[in-house]
């Protein structure tokens, strides 16, 4: 029997089994039904979520012998030849490695015959941001006046490479990343299907690594099956991609928060004679700093594809600091990736990292920092109103330094009595207050992981 690779054997096939891409999928079909083809699409979106496999399904819903429909038979020649990339009528050149303009002119000479089985010429142009400015001018061109019968499909991982001319004659589809949950659900219908048993955190820890990319999940599922046996634990998944598992992760916060510089190194130490690729910690690093920082803004569990535990760890180091301090340290991280990545001494790099990261850790500590967290305990209303702030307490006074943001001090001048009632709960003393407000800096580089992060999540936002 011929074996097939799991992202190419459950390709869909028909536009009920592409998952994810719900909004995609709605306005298709309904152009198909209301007979309203336009004569160019954008698929955009990222990698592995579904463009070209909608766009083959499109095409075979514009040709099939059935007549055009939402359900393209799948058994016709015309159906079959499209599955096989070898229909004379839906024609799929690769942007990438077809990006001149004598590409883009042999295909307008071609566009102009008429489709020789179907009812259109389908062009699928997958990497579309990948062509030469004039191969995009000779496009604009055919854009401006196609024959009847012709359809474009653009595929782009970078849509904003697209000249703004050739997007404004598309109709444009934006594909999200798939959420943790909808790969788990996806994996667990292959699973089944080819007999494989994972245990849950598997499931998870393989969606993680995806990234929002269904192919991903598959391929790296499909990989972990060949070597492990049943059931699939999360360990075989670590051990296969090589990740830095979680345990580890809030090990080294645990050493961090402790604030201890010898025990810092001999933590770092300890893991490099494990074996640990310093690169593959540091990512897990800064992926969990994400992770605090979106937990601290209220990104529910659910998206972040983490249990119950990690979320309160999270929450905890969350709390300890301000939105701003975190930003402050994924700075510091972002600037630390090139060394590491490019230095012969990695472990040096990285323990010179964990140093300016033990700092803010340690003035957390020497400083008397109360976090929102102890404060919520007491008042979730008083924790609402502290919230952004640090406050920190030096001999009986607490410093409650605040954003400046309009309106702030009012609000918490109003609440000062309460707000003293909370704190001298906590600290079981008689307290001043005094409010101080912080000075506040533009973070440009964070602000895109941020933006990042949240692709694909636009209904959590
Ligand atoms: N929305 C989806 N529903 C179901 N399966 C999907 C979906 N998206 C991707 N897949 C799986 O991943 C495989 C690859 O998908 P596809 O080639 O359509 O992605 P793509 O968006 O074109 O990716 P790329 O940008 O890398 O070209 C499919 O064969 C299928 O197994
Ligand atoms: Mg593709
Ligand atoms: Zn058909």
């Amino acid at each position: 029997m011929e074996r097939k690779v799991f992202s190419l054997k459950y390709r869909p096939k028909t536009f009920d089994e592409i998952c994810v891409q719900e909004v995609v999928v709605r306005t298709l079909k309904n152009a198909i039904l209301n007979n309203k083809i336009h004569n160019a699409y954008l698929f955009s979106g990222p990698r592995g979520t579904g463009k070209t496999t909608t766009a083959r399904i499109f095409a075979k819903a514009l040709n099939c012998e059935k007549g055009m429909t939402i359900n393209p038979c799948n058994q016709c020649e015309i159906c079959k030849e499209i599955d096989n990339s070898n229909s004379l009528d839906v024609i799929e050149i690769d942007g990438a490695s077809n990006r001149g303009i004598d590409e883009i002119r042999e295909l307008r000479e071609k566009a102009r015959f008429n489709p020789i089985k179907g009812r259109f010429k389908v062009y699928i142009i997958d990497e579309v941001h990948m062509l030469t400015t004039e191969a995009f001018n000779a496009l604009l061109k055919i854009l401006e006046e196609p024959p009847p019968y012709v359809k474009f499909i653009f595929a782009t991982t970078n849509p904003s490479k697209v000249p703004k001319t050739i997007i404004s004659r598309c109709q444009r589809f934006d594909f999200r990343k798939a959420t943790c949950e909808e790969i788990v659900s996806r994996l667990k219908e292959i699973a089944k299907k080819e007999d494989l048993i994972l245990e849950e955190d598997a499931y998870y820890q393989i969606a993680k690594r995806a990234d929002g990319a269904i192919r991903d999940a598959e391929v790296i599922l499909e990989q972990v099956s060949v070597f492990a046996s049943l059931p699939i634990k999360s360990e075989d998944v670590e051990k296969l991609l090589g990740v830095v598992p979680e345990r580890i992760i809030f090990e080294y916060f645990s050493e961090l928060k402790k604030g201890d510089i010898k025990e810092v190194l001999k933590f770092l130490v300890r893991i490099e004679q494990e074996g640990r690729d310093p690169f593959e910690f540091y990512k897990s690093i800064l992926q969990s700093f994400r992770t605090i920082l979106l937990v601290k803004n209220g990104l529910p569990k659910k998206a972040l594809g983490i249990t119950e535990e990690e979320y309160q760890e999270f929450n905890e180091i969350g709390n300890l600091f301000s939105d701003q301090e975190i930003y402050e340290m994924m700075n510091i991280l972002i600037n630390y990736e090139r060394l590491l990545k490019y230095t012969s001494f990695p472990e040096i790099a990285l323990e010179s990292l964990s140093l300016s990261l033990l700092k803010y850790f340690r003035l957390k500590k020497e400083m008397g920092i109360i976090s929102l967290g102890k404060i919520y305990s007491v008042s979730p209303k008083i924790a609402g109103i502290l919230e952004d702030t640090i406050i920190k307490e030096v001999d009986n006074i607490v410093n409650i330094y605040y954003q400046p943001i309009k309106g702030k001090l009012i609000i918490l001048q109003e609440h000062e009595e309460e707000i003293r009632e909370v704190l001298k709960k906590i600290l079981n003393k008689e307290i001043k207050i005094k409010f101080i407000q912080r000075e506040m800096k533009e973070e440009k580089k964070i602000s895109e992981i941020f933006d990042k992060t949240f692709e694909g999540f636009e209904e959590l936002k």
